[in-house]
């Protein structure tokens, strides 16, 4: 039986009471919101519920994350979705312990499965507008490792065309640029003067960030992680690039709505600060249109600034938050 089908009423009844459920972005109605969470919920693997009475009433997630425990050298764990019926700023002062102690008690007994399953190190997310959850894996002994914001673009509109400045070309990935851009791949996205994720911020995945990336930029440009791969050249060199993929079936079947996504983008250093981005986006965002994508979504850091300004600038809307915590067990 599915770890949702095991709880289905206590899942049913917390879905539709929670005051805060995550949705990528998407601005989803409300129902498409609940079986959302309830897919997710379904995908994670194990599902565990705090007591059907009392102050509070908590859903958690549970799973072991094959690909990050091969790459990392070490077995992860994750817990996600978490749900619960609380809103910051609703729950008194006097019910604060009894309501985290739900949570946490919740959260320990996740902790409790995903160790009998060898983990050694869980991640755990919440939305950006969760502080309860935040507060709860806080107390788990947690620790915030990053930030991150989603904006999505309305791709209804015209998408400027511009073009490349003299010298520069923007083409499509080849096979050599597996090798070829491999390097840039892991040197920029962490390359922590720019960009700041939980994979260079935690001492504990820091030394293994590189390989990760690398093994990311392999599985794009071999068609798994990514749809397409634009490449910017300089003088037939190339200086940077942009991952990209279209809707996937699934969530467009869900949500009635083709949302694409950029992933991995980077500009050597050298190059920075001139705009390049800017192009590689627009080249992206018309060949996300051309895919049949309504919408085009980028997750970035709150920090990230470049990213940022450059979607904001091309009338991309703010749509999502969430915060990464992780804990060795
Ligand atoms: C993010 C990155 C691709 C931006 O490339 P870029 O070619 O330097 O960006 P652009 O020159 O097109 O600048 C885009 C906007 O960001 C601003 N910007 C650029 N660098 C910035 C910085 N370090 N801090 C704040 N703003 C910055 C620019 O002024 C411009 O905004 P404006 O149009 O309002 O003036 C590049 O910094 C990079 O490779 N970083 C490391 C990898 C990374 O962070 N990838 C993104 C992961 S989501």
């Amino acid at each position: 039986m599915s770890p949702v089908a095991r709880n289905a009423a206590r899942v049913e009844d917390l879905v539709a009471r929670a005051p805060i459920l995550a949705d990528d972005g998407l601005d989803l109605t409300r129902p498409v919101i609940e079986s959302w969470t309830k897919a997710r919920l379904e995908g994670a693997g194990q599902v565990f519920t705090g007591p059907a009475t009392g102050p509070a009433r908590w859903l958690v997630g549970a799973g072991v994350l094959a690909w990050d425990s091969r790459i990392f050298g070490l077995t992860c764990g994750r817990l996600f979705p978490i749900v619960h019926d609380l809103l910051p700023g609703r729950v008194g002062a006097s019910d604060e312990t009894a309501v985290e102690s739900v949570g946490r008690r919740t959260v320990a007994r996740a902790l409790g499965w995903l160790g009998g399953q060898g983990v050694a190190f869980v991640s755990a997310r919440v939305d950006g507008r969760d502080l309860i959850g935040a507060h709860v894996l806080e107390q788990a002994g947690f620790r915030l490792m990053d930030v991150s914001t989603i904006h999505r673009l309305d791709l209804a509109g015209k998408i400027p065309s511009v073009r490349p400045p003299k010298g520069f070309r923007l083409r499509p990935a080849e096979p050599q640029d597996e090798r070829r851009l491999a390097g840039l791949a892991a040197s920029a996205m962490t390359d922590v003067q720019y960009f700041q994720d939980r994979f260079t911020v935690d001492p504990i995945l820091a030394p293994m960030a590189k390989k990760m990336y690398r093994a990311w930029w392999r599985n794009s440009i071999r068609g798994e992680r990514a749809d397409e791969i634009w490449v910017l050249e300089h003088g037939g060199r190339p200086v940077g690039f942009i991952t990209l993929t279209g809707a996937d079936a699934a969530e467009t079947s869900l949500t009635n709505h083709a949302g694409g996504w950029v992933v991995l983008n980077g500009i050597e250093s050298d190059w920075r600060g001139r705009g390049l981005y800017r192009l590689l986006v627009l080249g992206a965002l018309r060949r996300l249109k051309k895919r049949g994508c309504q919408s085009a979504r980028v997750k970035t850091k709150l920090t990230q600034r470049a990213v940022q300004r450059t979607w904001q600038a091309l009338g991309a809307r703010l749509t999502a938050s969430s915060l990464v915590f992780h804990r060795r067990l």
